[in-house]
Protein backbone atom coordinates (compact mmCIF):
# COMPACT_ATOMS: atom_id res chain seq x y z
CA UNK A 1 0.00 0.00 0.00
CA UNK A 2 1.46 3.38 -1.49
CA UNK A 3 1.44 6.28 0.99
CA UNK A 4 1.39 9.65 -0.46
CA UNK A 5 0.57 13.09 1.20
CA UNK A 6 -0.95 15.76 -0.52
CA UNK A 7 -0.92 19.84 0.22
CA UNK A 8 -3.28 21.75 0.22
CA UNK A 9 -3.09 25.67 -0.12
CA UNK A 10 -4.86 28.17 2.68
CA UNK A 11 -7.11 29.33 -0.24
CA UNK A 12 -9.04 26.13 0.58
CA UNK A 13 -10.02 27.48 3.71
CA UNK A 14 -14.20 27.80 3.95
CA UNK A 15 -17.26 27.49 5.49
CA UNK A 16 -17.36 23.94 5.59
CA UNK A 17 -13.80 23.73 7.24
CA UNK A 18 -14.90 26.02 9.98
CA UNK A 19 -18.24 24.11 10.42
CA UNK A 20 -16.47 20.61 10.37
CA UNK A 21 -13.65 22.26 12.49
CA UNK A 22 -16.68 23.33 15.10
CA UNK A 23 -18.95 20.46 15.19
CA UNK A 24 -15.52 17.97 16.02
CA UNK A 25 -14.18 20.26 18.42
CA UNK A 26 -17.02 21.98 20.05
CA UNK A 27 -17.55 18.52 21.40
CA UNK A 28 -13.62 17.98 22.56
CA UNK A 29 -14.08 20.79 24.20
CA UNK A 30 -17.31 20.20 25.94
CA UNK A 31 -16.28 16.47 26.11
CA UNK A 32 -15.95 14.50 29.62
CA UNK A 33 -12.28 14.24 30.72
CA UNK A 34 -11.64 11.03 32.98
CA UNK A 35 -12.29 12.17 36.67
CA UNK A 36 -11.01 10.20 39.17
CA UNK A 37 -14.39 11.44 41.43
CA UNK A 38 -17.17 9.33 42.27
CA UNK A 39 -19.88 11.60 41.49
CA UNK A 40 -19.47 12.48 37.81
CA UNK A 41 -21.52 14.32 35.67
CA UNK A 42 -20.00 15.28 32.80
CA UNK A 43 -21.04 16.64 29.14
CA UNK A 44 -20.65 14.25 26.26
CA UNK A 45 -18.10 14.18 23.35
CA UNK A 46 -20.83 16.30 21.14
CA UNK A 47 -23.52 18.70 21.66
CA UNK A 48 -23.51 19.11 24.91
CA UNK A 49 -25.48 15.93 25.52
CA UNK A 50 -25.41 16.16 29.83
CA UNK A 51 -24.61 12.29 31.06
CA UNK A 52 -25.36 11.47 34.52
CA UNK A 53 -22.97 8.55 35.36
CA UNK A 54 -22.88 5.19 37.04
CA UNK A 55 -20.89 6.37 40.65
CA UNK A 56 -18.44 3.18 39.97
CA UNK A 57 -15.65 5.17 39.57
CA UNK A 58 -14.77 2.71 36.67
CA UNK A 59 -14.46 2.79 32.79
CA UNK A 60 -12.88 5.90 32.93
CA UNK A 61 -11.00 4.29 29.73
CA UNK A 62 -12.63 1.40 27.78
CA UNK A 63 -12.80 -2.11 29.13
CA UNK A 64 -9.79 -4.62 27.92
CA UNK A 65 -9.69 -7.97 28.31
CA UNK A 66 -11.34 -11.44 27.77
CA UNK A 67 -14.59 -12.83 27.58
CA UNK A 68 -15.02 -17.09 26.79
CA UNK A 69 -18.15 -16.37 24.42
CA UNK A 70 -17.08 -15.77 21.27
CA UNK A 71 -14.74 -18.99 20.44
CA UNK A 72 -16.25 -21.24 23.09
CA UNK A 73 -19.46 -20.78 23.73
CA UNK A 74 -20.67 -22.87 26.60
CA UNK A 75 -17.39 -25.11 26.34
CA UNK A 76 -16.05 -23.63 29.22
CA UNK A 77 -14.20 -25.03 32.58
CA UNK A 78 -12.11 -23.36 35.14
CA UNK A 79 -9.02 -24.85 33.56
CA UNK A 80 -9.73 -23.43 30.25
CA UNK A 81 -10.12 -19.87 32.30
CA UNK A 82 -6.89 -20.87 34.46
CA UNK A 83 -4.73 -21.09 31.02
CA UNK A 84 -6.66 -18.18 29.80
CA UNK A 85 -5.60 -15.98 32.53
CA UNK A 86 -1.97 -17.72 31.76
CA UNK A 87 -1.29 -16.73 28.68
CA UNK A 88 -3.16 -13.28 29.22
CA UNK A 89 -0.03 -13.03 31.18
CA UNK A 90 2.45 -14.85 28.99
CA UNK A 91 1.43 -13.27 25.52
CA UNK A 92 2.43 -9.98 27.31
CA UNK A 93 -1.13 -9.00 26.78
CA UNK A 94 -1.85 -8.46 30.41
CA UNK A 95 0.84 -5.64 30.32
CA UNK A 96 -1.01 -3.76 27.25
CA UNK A 97 -3.84 -3.35 29.54
CA UNK A 98 -5.63 -6.57 28.90
CA UNK A 99 -7.27 -7.01 32.66
CA UNK A 100 -10.39 -8.70 32.54
CA UNK A 101 -11.04 -12.42 32.10
CA UNK A 102 -14.64 -12.42 31.38
CA UNK A 103 -16.92 -15.59 32.13
CA UNK A 104 -19.80 -15.35 29.55
CA UNK A 105 -23.00 -17.67 29.29
CA UNK A 106 -23.02 -21.57 31.20
CA UNK A 107 -20.52 -21.17 33.86
CA UNK A 108 -23.63 -21.73 36.57
CA UNK A 109 -25.98 -25.20 37.73
CA UNK A 110 -29.48 -25.07 36.29
CA UNK A 111 -30.87 -24.45 39.00
CA UNK A 112 -30.11 -22.21 42.44
CA UNK A 113 -29.21 -24.14 45.62
CA UNK A 114 -31.80 -24.17 48.57
CA UNK A 115 -31.00 -21.03 49.87
CA UNK A 116 -31.84 -19.34 46.49
CA UNK A 117 -27.95 -18.58 45.80
CA UNK A 118 -26.89 -19.03 41.97
CA UNK A 119 -23.77 -22.04 41.86
CA UNK A 120 -21.23 -22.54 39.64
CA UNK A 121 -21.71 -25.63 37.44
CA UNK A 122 -19.99 -28.23 39.53
CA UNK A 123 -18.95 -30.05 36.33
CA UNK A 124 -17.11 -27.53 35.03
CA UNK A 125 -16.17 -25.34 37.81
CA UNK A 126 -15.29 -28.03 40.48
CA UNK A 127 -13.27 -25.47 42.68
CA UNK A 128 -16.01 -22.71 42.77
CA UNK A 129 -16.22 -18.86 41.43
CA UNK A 130 -14.04 -17.81 44.20
CA UNK A 131 -11.00 -20.24 43.56
CA UNK A 132 -11.21 -19.05 40.31
CA UNK A 133 -10.74 -15.40 41.25
CA UNK A 134 -8.45 -16.36 43.42
CA UNK A 135 -6.31 -17.43 40.76
CA UNK A 136 -6.86 -14.83 38.18
CA UNK A 137 -6.28 -12.17 40.69
CA UNK A 138 -2.61 -13.81 41.82
CA UNK A 139 -2.00 -13.17 38.01
CA UNK A 140 -2.73 -9.48 38.53
CA UNK A 141 -6.02 -9.66 36.48
CA UNK A 142 -9.53 -9.54 37.09
CA UNK A 143 -12.71 -11.40 37.09
CA UNK A 144 -16.07 -11.13 35.39
CA UNK A 145 -19.04 -13.26 34.82
CA UNK A 146 -22.58 -13.34 33.56
CA UNK A 147 -26.14 -13.12 34.14
CA UNK A 148 -29.45 -12.40 32.88
CA UNK A 149 -31.59 -9.27 33.47
CA UNK A 150 -34.02 -12.61 32.87
CA UNK A 151 -35.73 -15.50 34.40
CA UNK A 152 -32.80 -17.68 32.83
CA UNK A 153 -30.02 -16.88 30.73
CA UNK A 154 -30.05 -17.09 26.71
CA UNK A 155 -28.52 -20.76 26.74
CA UNK A 156 -31.18 -21.56 29.15
CA UNK A 157 -28.58 -23.81 31.27
CA UNK A 158 -28.60 -21.80 33.96
CA UNK A 159 -31.13 -18.89 36.36
CA UNK A 160 -31.30 -15.69 35.45
CA UNK A 161 -30.95 -12.99 37.72
CA UNK A 162 -34.54 -10.77 37.76
CA UNK A 163 -35.58 -10.88 41.28
CA UNK A 164 -32.60 -12.06 42.76
CA UNK A 165 -30.71 -9.07 42.17
CA UNK A 166 -29.68 -8.23 45.09
CA UNK A 167 -28.97 -11.82 46.16
CA UNK A 168 -26.80 -12.61 43.37
CA UNK A 169 -25.05 -9.01 43.45
CA UNK A 170 -23.91 -10.27 46.75
CA UNK A 171 -23.02 -13.51 45.93
CA UNK A 172 -20.54 -12.25 43.30
CA UNK A 173 -19.15 -9.75 45.52
CA UNK A 174 -18.17 -12.33 47.72
CA UNK A 175 -16.91 -14.71 45.60
CA UNK A 176 -14.16 -11.29 43.87
CA UNK A 177 -15.95 -10.70 40.63
CA UNK A 178 -14.97 -7.54 39.40
CA UNK A 179 -17.31 -6.88 36.47
CA UNK A 180 -20.80 -8.33 35.27
CA UNK A 181 -22.12 -8.97 31.97
CA UNK A 182 -25.59 -8.84 32.45
CA UNK A 183 -28.14 -10.13 29.31
CA UNK A 184 -32.02 -9.95 28.17
CA UNK A 185 -33.01 -13.07 27.64
CA UNK A 186 -36.36 -14.95 28.93
CA UNK A 187 -37.22 -11.55 30.04
CA UNK A 188 -41.00 -11.24 31.32
CA UNK A 189 -41.50 -8.15 28.21
CA UNK A 190 -40.85 -5.04 30.37
CA UNK A 191 -38.55 -2.46 29.77
CA UNK A 192 -35.02 -3.61 30.25
CA UNK A 193 -34.89 0.36 31.47
CA UNK A 194 -36.92 -1.10 34.43
CA UNK A 195 -34.95 -4.48 34.75
CA UNK A 196 -31.42 -3.17 34.25
CA UNK A 197 -30.99 -0.05 37.40
CA UNK A 198 -32.21 -3.05 39.85
CA UNK A 199 -28.92 -4.80 39.11
CA UNK A 200 -26.63 -1.31 38.75
CA UNK A 201 -27.80 -0.36 42.21
CA UNK A 202 -27.50 -4.01 43.94
CA UNK A 203 -23.96 -3.95 42.59
CA UNK A 204 -23.64 -0.63 43.89
CA UNK A 205 -25.11 -2.19 47.58
CA UNK A 206 -22.81 -5.10 47.46
CA UNK A 207 -19.70 -3.86 49.13
CA UNK A 208 -17.24 -4.71 45.96
CA UNK A 209 -16.31 -2.23 42.86
CA UNK A 210 -18.07 -4.23 40.08
CA UNK A 211 -18.03 -2.69 36.49
CA UNK A 212 -21.42 -3.25 34.80
CA UNK A 213 -21.71 -4.17 31.03
CA UNK A 214 -25.62 -4.13 29.84
CA UNK A 215 -26.16 -6.41 26.94
CA UNK A 216 -29.78 -5.44 25.76
CA UNK A 217 -28.75 -5.55 21.92
CA UNK A 218 -29.30 -1.97 21.47
CA UNK A 219 -32.82 -2.28 21.67
CA UNK A 220 -34.30 0.24 23.50
CA UNK A 221 -31.63 2.50 22.87
CA UNK A 222 -29.26 2.54 25.73
CA UNK A 223 -26.83 4.97 25.23
CA UNK A 224 -29.75 7.37 25.92
CA UNK A 225 -30.19 6.01 29.35
CA UNK A 226 -27.84 3.53 30.50
CA UNK A 227 -24.75 6.01 31.16
CA UNK A 228 -26.05 6.89 34.19
CA UNK A 229 -26.64 2.89 35.17
CA UNK A 230 -23.51 1.22 33.79
CA UNK A 231 -20.27 1.45 32.31
CA UNK A 232 -20.96 0.22 28.77
CA UNK A 233 -23.95 -0.88 26.70
CA UNK A 234 -24.20 -3.10 23.55
CA UNK A 235 -25.82 -1.23 20.53
CA UNK A 236 -26.08 -4.32 18.39
CA UNK A 237 -27.23 -7.41 18.13
CA UNK A 238 -24.13 -10.55 18.51
CA UNK A 239 -21.15 -10.34 16.14
CA UNK A 240 -20.72 -13.42 14.14
CA UNK A 241 -16.50 -13.72 12.83
CA UNK A 242 -17.37 -12.54 9.17
CA UNK A 243 -16.89 -8.93 7.26
CA UNK A 244 -20.46 -8.43 6.73
CA UNK A 245 -21.15 -8.83 10.20
CA UNK A 246 -18.14 -7.01 11.46
CA UNK A 247 -19.06 -4.04 9.03
CA UNK A 248 -22.49 -3.43 10.26
CA UNK A 249 -21.81 -3.56 14.10
CA UNK A 250 -19.20 -0.34 13.34
CA UNK A 251 -22.10 1.11 11.34
CA UNK A 252 -24.42 0.36 13.52
CA UNK A 253 -22.82 1.63 16.75
CA UNK A 254 -21.60 4.77 14.55
CA UNK A 255 -24.86 6.46 15.64
CA UNK A 256 -24.03 6.35 19.32
CA UNK A 257 -20.98 8.39 19.13
CA UNK A 258 -22.23 11.36 20.63
CA UNK A 259 -23.03 9.50 23.91
CA UNK A 260 -20.07 7.82 24.51
CA UNK A 261 -17.34 9.27 26.99
CA UNK A 262 -15.09 8.53 29.89
CA UNK A 263 -17.18 6.56 32.53
CA UNK A 264 -19.76 4.84 30.36
CA UNK A 265 -18.69 3.21 26.64
CA UNK A 266 -20.91 1.93 23.49
CA UNK A 267 -20.14 -1.82 22.88
CA UNK A 268 -20.68 -2.97 19.46
CA UNK A 269 -19.94 -6.46 20.67
CA UNK A 270 -16.69 -8.42 21.69
CA UNK A 271 -13.27 -8.90 19.02
CA UNK A 272 -13.22 -12.07 16.58
CA UNK A 273 -9.83 -11.51 16.22
CA UNK A 274 -8.32 -14.65 15.72
CA UNK A 275 -11.14 -16.82 15.35
CA UNK A 276 -10.18 -17.52 11.79
CA UNK A 277 -13.54 -16.22 9.74
CA UNK A 278 -12.34 -12.67 8.58
CA UNK A 279 -8.56 -12.20 6.54
CA UNK A 280 -5.99 -10.87 8.63
CA UNK A 281 -6.30 -7.20 7.03
CA UNK A 282 -10.12 -7.87 7.53
CA UNK A 283 -9.42 -7.91 11.41
CA UNK A 284 -6.93 -5.41 11.39
CA UNK A 285 -9.72 -3.33 10.21
CA UNK A 286 -11.63 -4.85 12.67
CA UNK A 287 -8.93 -3.81 15.89
CA UNK A 288 -8.46 -0.60 14.54
CA UNK A 289 -12.17 0.78 14.44
CA UNK A 290 -12.91 -0.87 16.98
CA UNK A 291 -9.85 1.03 18.99
CA UNK A 292 -10.86 4.17 16.95
CA UNK A 293 -15.08 4.47 18.42
CA UNK A 294 -13.36 3.34 22.05
CA UNK A 295 -14.97 0.36 21.55
CA UNK A 296 -14.46 -2.25 24.65
CA UNK A 297 -11.61 -4.46 23.11
CA UNK A 298 -12.54 -7.65 25.00
CA UNK A 299 -10.68 -10.56 22.88
CA UNK A 300 -12.50 -13.41 21.57
CA UNK A 301 -10.49 -16.31 20.67
CA UNK A 302 -8.37 -19.05 22.41
CA UNK A 303 -5.36 -17.16 23.47
CA UNK A 304 -3.90 -20.52 24.25
CA UNK A 305 -3.33 -21.53 21.06
CA UNK A 306 -3.47 -18.18 18.98
CA UNK A 307 -1.06 -17.26 16.30
CA UNK A 308 1.46 -14.27 15.90
CA UNK A 309 -0.39 -12.73 13.34
CA UNK A 310 -3.41 -12.68 15.86
CA UNK A 311 -0.65 -11.66 19.07
CA UNK A 312 0.33 -9.03 16.64
CA UNK A 313 -2.68 -7.11 15.59
CA UNK A 314 -3.94 -7.56 19.67
CA UNK A 315 -0.70 -6.12 20.74
CA UNK A 316 -0.36 -2.67 18.38
CA UNK A 317 0.65 -0.24 21.52
CA UNK A 318 0.25 2.65 19.75
CA UNK A 319 -3.25 1.35 18.41
CA UNK A 320 -4.44 0.53 21.86
CA UNK A 321 -3.41 4.07 23.28
CA UNK A 322 -5.90 5.29 20.45
CA UNK A 323 -8.26 3.27 22.48
CA UNK A 324 -7.45 4.35 25.85
CA UNK A 325 -6.46 7.67 25.20
CA UNK A 326 -7.50 9.86 27.79
CA UNK A 327 -10.18 11.99 26.24
CA UNK A 328 -12.19 9.42 25.83
CA UNK A 329 -14.18 10.68 22.67
CA UNK A 330 -15.53 8.24 20.13
CA UNK A 331 -14.38 8.69 16.73
CA UNK A 332 -16.58 8.19 13.40
CA UNK A 333 -17.47 7.83 10.46
CA UNK A 334 -16.62 11.24 9.07
CA UNK A 335 -16.52 10.73 4.97
CA UNK A 336 -17.97 8.12 3.23
CA UNK A 337 -18.02 7.60 -0.86
CA UNK A 338 -19.50 4.42 -0.81
CA UNK A 339 -17.27 2.11 0.29
CA UNK A 340 -14.11 4.13 0.33
CA UNK A 341 -14.26 5.99 4.48
CA UNK A 342 -12.64 8.12 6.89
CA UNK A 343 -13.21 7.69 10.54
CA UNK A 344 -11.69 9.73 12.24
CA UNK A 345 -11.76 11.67 16.33
CA UNK A 346 -9.98 13.47 18.39
CA UNK A 347 -7.34 12.49 21.05
CA UNK A 348 -5.97 14.57 23.81
CA UNK A 349 -2.92 17.01 23.05
CA UNK A 350 -4.55 17.87 19.93
CA UNK A 351 -4.18 14.98 18.14
CA UNK A 352 -6.27 13.34 15.98
CA UNK A 353 -6.89 9.94 14.89
CA UNK A 354 -7.65 8.54 11.53
CA UNK A 355 -8.57 5.34 9.42
CA UNK A 356 -8.53 5.47 5.96
CA UNK A 357 -10.74 2.29 5.09
CA UNK A 358 -11.67 -0.08 1.90
CA UNK A 359 -14.78 -1.50 1.92
CA UNK A 360 -14.38 -1.96 -1.15
CA UNK A 361 -13.23 -5.51 -3.37
CA UNK A 362 -10.50 -3.77 -5.10
CA UNK A 363 -7.57 -1.76 -4.41
CA UNK A 364 -8.57 2.25 -4.02
CA UNK A 365 -6.94 5.31 -3.07
CA UNK A 366 -9.08 6.58 0.13
CA UNK A 367 -8.20 10.37 1.29
CA UNK A 368 -8.65 12.40 4.87
CA UNK A 369 -8.78 16.18 3.84
CA UNK A 370 -8.23 18.43 6.98
CA UNK A 371 -11.60 19.49 6.53
CA UNK A 372 -13.23 15.92 6.60
CA UNK A 373 -11.32 15.46 10.19
CA UNK A 374 -11.73 18.98 11.90
CA UNK A 375 -7.89 20.08 11.65
CA UNK A 376 -7.81 23.84 10.04
CA UNK A 377 -6.61 23.70 6.87
CA UNK A 378 -3.15 25.22 7.10
CA UNK A 379 -2.62 22.78 9.94
CA UNK A 380 0.97 20.89 9.66
CA UNK A 381 1.41 17.75 10.80
CA UNK A 382 3.34 14.50 11.95
CA UNK A 383 1.66 11.08 10.46
CA UNK A 384 2.23 8.34 12.63
CA UNK A 385 1.53 5.00 10.76
CA UNK A 386 -0.10 3.12 13.61
CA UNK A 387 0.62 -0.10 11.91
CA UNK A 388 3.58 0.52 9.71
CA UNK A 389 5.21 2.43 12.82
CA UNK A 390 6.86 4.92 10.58
CA UNK A 391 6.44 8.89 10.57
CA UNK A 392 6.39 11.15 7.80
CA UNK A 393 6.74 14.86 9.00
CA UNK A 394 5.27 18.43 8.01
CA UNK A 395 2.39 17.21 5.94
CA UNK A 396 -0.35 19.99 4.58
CA UNK A 397 -4.05 19.31 3.66
CA UNK A 398 -4.95 16.03 3.53
CA UNK A 399 -3.16 12.53 3.85
CA UNK A 400 -4.12 9.53 1.13
CA UNK A 401 -2.77 6.00 0.84
CA UNK A 402 -4.17 3.47 -1.88
CA UNK A 403 -5.69 0.73 0.36
CA UNK A 404 -5.99 -2.50 -0.21
CA UNK A 405 -9.51 -4.63 -0.66
CA UNK A 406 -11.22 -4.63 3.69
CA UNK A 407 -7.80 -3.48 4.66
CA UNK A 408 -7.29 -0.19 5.96
CA UNK A 409 -4.22 2.51 7.37
CA UNK A 410 -4.40 4.04 10.52
CA UNK A 411 -2.78 7.39 11.62
CA UNK A 412 -2.46 9.77 14.30
CA UNK A 413 -1.91 12.89 13.13
CA UNK A 414 0.17 15.55 15.49
CA UNK A 415 0.17 19.30 15.02
CA UNK A 416 3.25 20.62 14.60
C1 LIG B 1 -26.36 -13.17 23.84
C2 LIG B 1 -25.27 -12.14 23.98
C3 LIG B 1 -23.96 -12.80 23.64
C4 LIG B 1 -23.74 -13.96 24.58
C5 LIG B 1 -24.91 -14.92 24.52
C6 LIG B 1 -24.79 -16.02 25.56
O1 LIG B 1 -27.59 -12.59 24.16
O2 LIG B 1 -25.53 -11.06 23.14
O3 LIG B 1 -22.90 -11.87 23.72
O4 LIG B 1 -23.57 -13.47 25.89
O5 LIG B 1 -26.12 -14.26 24.71
O6 LIG B 1 -25.87 -16.88 25.53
Amino acid sequence: MATSFGSRGRSAVGVVVVIAVCILYAGVAASGRPTTSASMDLLSARGGIRRKLLKNGLGLTPQMGWNSWNHFHCNINENLIKATADAMVSSGLAALGYEYINLDDCWGELNRDSKGNMVAKASAFPSGIKALADYVHSKGLKLGIYSDAGSRTCSQTMPGSLGHEEQDAKTFASWGVDYLKYDNCNNPGTSPKERYPIMSKALLNSGRKIFFSLCEWGQEDPATWAPSIGNSWRTTGDISDHWDSMTSLADQNDKWASYAGPGGWNDPDMLEVGNGGMTTEEYRSHFSIWALVKAPLLIGCDLRSMDSTTLELLSNKEVIAVNQDRLGVQGKKVKSDGNLQVWAGPLSANKVAVVLWNRGSSTATVTASWSDIGLKSTTVVDARDLWMHTTQSSINGQISADIDSHACKMYVLTPQ
